[in-house]
């Protein structure tokens, strides 16, 4: 039976797993995994694996099945996605609302879709097909970009990020992993308020969030590099999300210079500190895993 995942979850990476799964942290309500890193794979990569799954529900993210892609999907890998899913007995399995690949070339990036209905209405029926090929909940994750969209330079054609989102959530059934850390980067750099953001997202539509550190550069530009501490103005931007969709599970990302697991501990207690102040009163219901 899949266990559903509450509370504050880590970002399960094999550089901190062995002293993680040995100490296996109580604060730590569950964790999240890429597949890619163990499709395919045997040895000490399935044994951590197997590990985490027998101590905390496990929640699967990907990386390389970029939901507004246009090229044909890679059904090989779909169905291997599909297999890898089921064993692990995700509740639901999140990819990000970008591009990745053009004319089958793979860009090893996550690029940003045009704020388009076109692109919404492409990227709902690849949402679609993919939640179809892998037979589990699905949901896309909102990315960092670097590049103004026309918005952003006074072109009024175009659709503002927030609103982006929720056309391709009109246009699907599919749900959205909300990244608080994405939302905060994005209104930096390109000067929109990330509470106004979030108040467009529809709170029932939330099924996961992300919070992460970024970089900011000495010209000011933020990037988002899951390399550094979680940045106040991210903790208040998740307590008001959190207020906004109610208690949805957070994850902590952490992919570079991960710090000793003290420090990220400490930082998953004033995650959780600020879930439980947050959602004792959360004015709606959260989707329920
Ligand atoms: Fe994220």
């Amino acid at each position: 039976m899949t266990k559903a995942p509450r509370g504050i979850g880590l970002g399960f990476r094999v550089g901190m797993a062995e002293r993680f799964l040995e100490e296996a942290p109580e604060i730590v309500g569950w964790v999240e995994v890429h597949p890619e890193n163990y499709i395919g794979r045997g040895g000490r990569y399935r044994d951590y694996l197997k590990r985490a799954m027998e101590r905390w529900p496990v929640v699967t993210h990907g990386l390389s099945t970029c939901l507004g892609d246009t090229d044909p999907s890679d059904a090989e890998y779909l169905a291997q996605l599909r297999s890898f899913l089921g064993d692990v007995g995700t509740p639901w399995h999140s990819e990000h609302l970008c591009f990745g690949s053009v004319g089958g070339a793979a860009l090893h990036d996550l690029l940003p879709l045009p704020f388009t209905e076109e692109a919404a209405t492409l990227a709902a029926r690849r949402l679609d097909e993919v939640r179809s090929a892998v037979d589990v909940e699905l949901a896309f994750e909102n990315v960092s970009y670097y590049a103004p969209q026309p918005t952003e330079m006074g072109d009024e054609s175009g659709l503002e990020e927030a609103t982006f989102c929720a056309e391709v959530l009109e246009r699907t059934d599919a749900k959205i992993l909300l990244d608080v850390n994405n939302v905060y980067v994005n209104s930096q750099n390109f000067g929109f308020d990330p509470r106004a953001f979030i108040d467009r997202i529809p709170p029932e539509r939330v099924i996961q969030m992300h919070v992460a550190g970024h970089f900011v550069r000495d010209d000011g530009l933020r990037i988002d590099t899951h390399g550094s501490s979680v940045c106040e103005d991210v903790y208040d931007l998740l307590d008001y999300t959190l207020r906004h969709v109610g208690p949805v599970p957070v994850l902590l990302e952490r992919d570079n210079d991960i710090p000793p697991l003290e420090e990220l501990i400490a930082e998953v207690e004033r995650l959780d500190a600020i879930y439980q102040r947050a959602t004792a009163e959360a004015p709606r219901a959260a989707v329920a895993p």
